[in-house]
């Protein structure tokens, strides 16, 4: 039985190389964030903004427990779920965790691509972002560090580059 987990700050790219390599290795692919909107019927977005941060790290560990129990997936987490209660401890546990590394400006490029609402980067301007996203990446860096496997991953903007990562993940993992 193999679980594969996979964290990183936001921007990362965990769904991206999370989808491609379930594709490849025919694994079953579980966002936390999706399970916790399809379980919930709102998005993240939502769940900040009428409950607030605590209550979604509540339900983020909550949610974990069970996505972290199922058997030969692949998980992708939030950015902060390693960050928060034991959760990095209990992942490591729970399977082959890898941190997805990248550098501000790689982080700060996906994220100016992405479509998906991030609550934590709402209303920055793009200087603020960059500032935001170096400060609060060195906070984050010691819970990402304690991943068993590290992926450096180069601008994930394009099929090959995604692939390239994809087959360093499955040579590093060994499936
Ligand atoms: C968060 C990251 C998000 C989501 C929530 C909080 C964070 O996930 O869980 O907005 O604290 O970094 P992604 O990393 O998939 O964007």
């Amino acid at each position: 039985m193999r679980r594969i987990i996979l964290v990183g700050y936001m921007g990362s790219g965990k769904t991206t190389v999370g989808k491609a390599l379930s594709k490849e290795t025919g694994m079953m692919f579980y966002d936390l964030d999706w399970y916790i909107e399809s379980r919930m019927r709102k998005s993240v977005a939502q769940i900040f903004a009428e409950r607030g941060e605590d209550a979604f790290r509540t339900m983020e560990y909550n949610m974990l427990h069970e996505v972290a129990e199922f058997e030969d997936v692949i998980i992708s987490c939030g950015g902060g779920t390693p960050c928060f209660f034991d959760n990095m401890e209990y992942l490591n546990q729970q399977g082959d965790v890898v941190y997805l590394k990248a550098t501000p400006e790689t982080l700060y490029k996906h994220l100016l691509m992405a479509k998906v609402e991030r609550p934590l980067l709402k209303g920055k301007s793009k200087e603020e972002l960059i500032t935001y996203i170096t400060e609060h990446l060195k906070e984050r860096a010691s819970f990402y560090e304690k991943a068993r496997y590290t992926l450096d991953v180069n601008v994930l903007d394009e099929y090959d580059k995604i692939q390239t990562s994809v087959a360093t993940l499955r040579t590093m993992l060994n499936i």
